[in-house]
């Protein structure tokens, strides 16, 4: 696996675009298996996950084309119903193949997912909220079974707003008998971009977004074409890389609705921002000021996929900040990296203090999950001297151009060793 080395020290400026989102392609893929017909899904990422959700597609009988960032999906000659163990193990969201699965074939048959380990990622509350609509699962030495005895909806509600576990209830809901009522969803704007895409493939779905997500199952759905939504965390990773290179990044084919609490938080550091529809343009104050405690919440509050990144930005305040993990049991895992280059980070369970240093220093250092490892980028482009990131195969599930777009914005970064 290559690795990827960078002069840190030089000012981003420039303009790039935001791919396509990871976490909206991705469950949009498992979807397509709920048509029978052909579904063309547009502005798909080069990522790694997006593989292998083809690769799951391809497995169960699906026939897959893929021209640039097009995938057509044609799921009418869709024949098994079981994904073997070193498919699921790949990413965590080959999870939400159980609820299409399921809907569209009767029954379901796959491992537990893989994903980055943040903590342990139970799939309890995707089984519970199955099992309202009628569908029987088990659950055996890590692998799940699913059977639709009776396939009627219901009412869900989660005490915790997964993301995950909301895309699988819209999907197998969509073609239960009679209406399901969601109740505290997950509010993400890839919950919004999944209703519009089952919509468009005949679901009756409304409120993704809100409080409450109400689904009319239908009998049937067809395939649809859609355009996936710009990736926020991609744009978060980005707007993160200028200001600590006390850069000016513009970011388009955006949207920054979708980034509101990071770019309210990056001015509370100081920097100066301007949005249009479609792009954010992102000037770096000349120190970076401390946050006195920034929480990770469910949408629409703190990404908790931008905490890594926002880590490694205050290492480089003009004083101490904190930092509350409340997703994920084990997110900090990049804080000892960032340490070997300098970064003063203690952390204490789920939450981490930083204390602001003047610069970081290059160093050798390992990417230990996907987050985590664009943090240790942005810590290379503004550290003094060389980096080098291992681990890049994480970075890969979930950047299509990280390299390529810091290049383009002036970076000294570089891929070494065979990729
Ligand atoms: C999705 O993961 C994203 N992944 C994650 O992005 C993101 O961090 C997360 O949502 C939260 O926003 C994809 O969309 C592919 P959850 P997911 O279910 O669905 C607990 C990235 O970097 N939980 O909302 O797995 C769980 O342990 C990735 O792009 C249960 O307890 O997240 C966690 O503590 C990382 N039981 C919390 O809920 C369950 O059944 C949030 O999980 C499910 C989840």
């Amino acid at each position: 696996m290559y690795q990827i080395e960078i002069a840190g020290g030089r000012r981003l400026a420039g303009s790039v675009p935001v791919h396509g989102a990871k976490n909206s392609v991705l469950p949009i893929l498992a979807a397509t298996v709920l048509g029978n017909g052909t579904s063309v899904i547009h502005g798909c990422p080069n990522l790694d996950d997006v593989d292998s959700s083809c690769e799951i597609l391809e497995y169960i009988g699906c026939n897959i084309k893929r021209e640039g960032s097009t995938i057509c999906v044609d799921a009418s000659t869709i024949g098994k119903s079981c994904i073997p163990e070193e498919m699921m193990h790949k990413m965590r969201s080959s999870i939400t193949f159980l609820g299409s699965m399921t809907a569209r074939l009767g029954t379901a048959e796959m491992g537990t997912p893989g994903g980055c380990e943040l903590g342990p990622r139970p799939i309890d509350l995707h089984i519970q909220a199955l099992e309202k609509i009628g569908v029987a699962v088990k659950e055996r030495c890590g692998r799940v079974e699913t059977r639709c005895d009776s396939f009627v909806g219901g009412e869900v509600h989660f005490d915790f707003p997964s993301v995950g576990a909301t895309e699988n209830i819209m999907m197998a809901a969509s073609l239960a008998r009679g209406e399901t009522v969601i109740t505290n969803p997950a509010k993400e704007p890839e919950i919004c971009d999944l209703q519009a895409f089952l919509n468009k493939m005949g679901a009756k779905i409304s409120g993704a977004g809100t409080d409450c997500i109400v689904i009319e199952g239908v009998p049937v759905l067809h395939g649809a074409e859609h355009r996936v939504i710009p990736d926020r965390i991609v744009a978060a990773t980005y707007l993160c890389a200028g200001i600590m290179t006390g850069g000016t990044v513009e970011l388009t084919e955006t949207n920054p609705e979708h980034i509101h609490a990071v770019t309210a938080v990056l001015r509370d550091m100081g920097a100066s921002i301007y949005t249009n529809k479609h792009a954010v343009l992102l000037y770096a104050p000349q120190r970076i000021k401390p946050i006195k405690l920034l929480r990770t919440m469910p949408y629409p509050g703190f990404p908790t996929d931008a905490q890594a990144m926002m880590t490694a930005a205050l290492t480089l305040a003009d004083g101490t900040s904190m930092i509350e993990e409340n997703i994920f049991e084990n997110r900090f895992r990049h804080a000892a990296e960032l340490s070997k280059m300098g970064a003063d980070i203690t952390t204490r369970g789920n939450v981490a203090v930083i204390r602001g240093v003047k610069r970081l220093v290059g160093a050798p250092v390992t990417a230990m999950e996907l987050r985590g490892g664009a943090a240790l980028v942005l810590a290379g482009l503004c550290a003094e001297g060389i980096s080098t990131v291992s681990g890049t195969s994480h970075i890969d599930r979930g950047y299509g151009s990280l390299v390529e777009d810091m290049q383009s914005l002036g970076a000294e970064i570089r891929k070494i060793g065979k990729a």
